[in-house]
This record gives structure tokens, sequence and C-alpha cells, in this order.
């Protein structure tokens, strides 16, 4: 995807995938972030990549955690904070501008850019709509960098299993094959469900959602 096909999607405020309170699935399997009943979440720093303006970063928080996120638009991250109600520090680099506050950290710009010292330590990677926003051609490189920035650091993933010809992505089918041939070097995975899209995708295309926990 060309990165103005998304400054265009949250300029147009085209934000279907955006989900107002949450995912329930980062609930449901948390402790593959922050440890069993959340017990290591103050000692914890989860970075979600492509990351919106995800309320899943507000659920994080809530728990104790550090956060660290990467999103290429500026209007998502202005809209996090209002979200948030929080007024954020912004200073400029070579990379894009920084968001940070108390325990959050976003790096405005491509994701690619981002190098390990730009990051620094994580614990953690939330991949929700992250993976699946990006094409075939592009999902290797970026999975090989996540594990390079984050220094294989253990993920939780949710992706969507659906016949691709029946709708063009994003977001796109990342089955338990693909996630395995793009990963399995790297992690041992486990999938931890699969269960269906309610009402669809996008309310058209019958779908499944898929978690894994990627650990080493
Ligand atoms: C499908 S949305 C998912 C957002 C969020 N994870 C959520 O669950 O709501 C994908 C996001 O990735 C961002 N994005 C796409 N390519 C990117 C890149 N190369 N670097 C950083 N962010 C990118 C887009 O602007 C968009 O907000």
């Amino acid at each position: 995807m060309e990165h103005s096909f998304w400054h265009s999607k949250w300029h147009n405020n085209e934000i279907g995938f955006h989900e107002p309170t949450g995912n329930a699935l980062l609930v449901k399997y948390s402790d593959v972030l922050l440890g069993p009943n959340g017990d290591e979440a103050s000692q914890k720093r989860i970075f979600v990549p492509l990351c919106g303006k995800t309320r899943d970063i507000a659920w994080l928080l809530s728990k104790g955690c550090q956060v660290a996120g990467a999103e290429l638009s500026e209007v998502a991250i202005t809209q996090l904070f209002d979200d948030l109600d929080i007024t954020p520090t912004v200073k400029s680099s070579s990379k894009g501008k920084v968001y940070s506050a108390p325990n959050l950290t976003i790096f405005v710009g491509d994701i690619f850019s981002l190098r390990r010292d730009d990051i620094g330590k994580v614990t953690g990677v939330y991949d929700r709509a992250a993976l699946v926003a990006l094409p075939d051609d592009l999902r290797r490189k970026y999975a090989n960098h996540l594990v390079d920035i984050t220094h294989n650091a253990p993920q939780l993933v949710i992706t969507f299993d659906y016949d691709q010809s029946e709708l063009p992505g994003p977001p796109f089918c990342v089955n338990d094959e693909m996630v395995a041939d793009l990963y399995a070097s790297n992690y041992s995975i486990l999938q931890l469900e699969r269960s269906n899209v309610e009402g669809g995708l996008k309310r058209k295309v019958k779908a499944d959602s898929l978690v894994f926990k990627l650990s080493l």
C-alpha cells in the first residue's frame, strides 16, 4: 500500500478498522504480553506497530505497562492523544515526529525507518490489524523488520483468514500457514483461537479471526 493510501483514509475519516471500544481478544489473551493476571504489567513495555488511534493503547496503559507505537498518520496520533485526553510533548527527528507522554511514546512516520535504538527495549509486540494491513510483497519485510527492531520480543498477533478472491485487501488474508511461513524461523507459534467474524468481514465476506502467540 502506498503511504498516500493511508493518509487519504485518515484524511477522509474512512477508518472502518478502528474499534471504538478496543479489541476483546487483547483482553482475553493479555497474559501473553502482561504475564498471568497482568501481574507483571508494570515491568512491561509493549510495542504496537501501525497503531492508528487504537483504544487498545488506553487499555494497556490502564493495566500499568508502558506503550510504544508506530504510525504513519499524524492525524491518527493527534486523535489518539485527544481520545486519551493527554497533551503530548512533540519532538521532531530526522525520521519523523515523536509524540510522548508518561509511559507512552509514539513514532509518527514510516515504521521501516525505525531502528532498534529508536524504539528502545520492548518486552512484547501487539499486532492487531498491522500484518493484515500490508500487501503480500511487504509482509515479509515487515515481519523481519519487526523481529529486528524489537529484538525478537514475544508477540500477540491477530489476523483474518478468508477467501482473498472475494475481497481485495486491506485487510488481507493472513492464515496460519502464512504466519508460520513469516515467523517460524524466529518464534515458536501457538494458535490460540479461531473464531468467526460476526456479520462477516466488512459485512460482506465470511471470515475468521485468528490469534497467535509468538514466543521464543
Ligand atoms: C488497518 S490500520 C490498523 C490500526 C490499528 N492497529 C488498529 O487496530 O486500529 C493500519 C494502520 O497502519 C498505518 N500504516 C500503514 N503503513 C504504515 C507504515 N509503513 N508505517 C507506519 N504506519 C503505517 C496506517 O496509517 C493505519 O493507521
